[in-house]
């Protein structure tokens, strides 16, 4: 394996207390995080429903932080505009949402933005090889979409690895990114199989002392 960079960790607000987002993407920043995760969701590509552009624009000024916006959208493809404008910095969407996801990354970087894909437990990755040169980062969905809090699907770690194996055969710097049931207890796991940055979700927001497990995380 190539020599690796520090260990990303992005913390997912779809954690955080609605009533007071500004207030928690706060904590998001003084814990010394990465990237902020923002989890897109439409009631349609998975059963249930978050925010979106509008609620998005607010948040911006809230922090310092990149905006990492996970779209769970269908169509992704007629909102990037809306979310590079609501402020994203990067923007991953699902290539299980769209049919021409070659185009739809190059319209991303067109934008200015870090691009990036994400793939559900059940998609292989050989549907993404021949676009994985466009990518800068590649989401491995460590759960099925939709929901904070769920349990760590074990087999993705081999996912992970092939993936890895993949972007260094073809000499590329795409960031794996992985997503959903991830906590202190799996995360070395993890980073070892390949993993570039952690999302995380209810692990980070029930942890009282975030900037320890940011810089825990950020060591591995
Ligand atoms: C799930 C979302 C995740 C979620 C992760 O559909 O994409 O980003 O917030 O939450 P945890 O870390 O609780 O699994
Ligand atoms: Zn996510």
């Amino acid at each position: 394996m190539k020599m690796k960079h520090k260990v990303k960790i992005a913390p997912s607000i779809l954690s955080a207390n609605f009533a007071r987002l500004g207030e928690d993407l706060k904590m998001v920043d003084d814990s010394g995080a990465d990237w902020v995760h923002v989890d897109v969701m439409d009631g349609h590509f998975v059963a249930n429903l978050t925010f979106g552009p509008p609620v998005i624009k607010k948040l911006r000024p809230h922090s310092k932080l990149p905006f990492d916006v996970h779209l769970m959208i269908e169509e992704p493809e007629k909102w990037l505009e809306a979310y590079k404008d609501a402020g994203a910095d990067r923007i991953t969407f699902h290539i299980e949402a769209c049919r021409h996801s070659h185009r739809h990354l190059a319209r991303v970087k067109e934008l200015g933005l870090a691009s990036g894909i994400t793939l559900n437990p059940q998609t292989p990755i050989c549907e993404i090889e021949y676009v994985l040169d466009q990518c800068d980062q590649v989401l491995i969905m460590s759960v099925n979409p939709g929901f904070g809090g769920q349990k760590f699907i074990e087999p993705i770690l081999k996912k992970i690895s092939d993936l890895r194996q993949m972007i260094d055969n073809k000499g590329l710097e795409t960031m794996i990114q992985v997503d959903g049931g991830i906590s202190l207890e799996n995360a070395q796991r993890i980073v070892e199989a390949g993993a570039d940055v952690l999302v995380m979700g209810s692990a980070f927001f029930s942890t009282d002392d975030k900037k320890e497990l940011v810089k825990k995380v950020q060591a591995l």
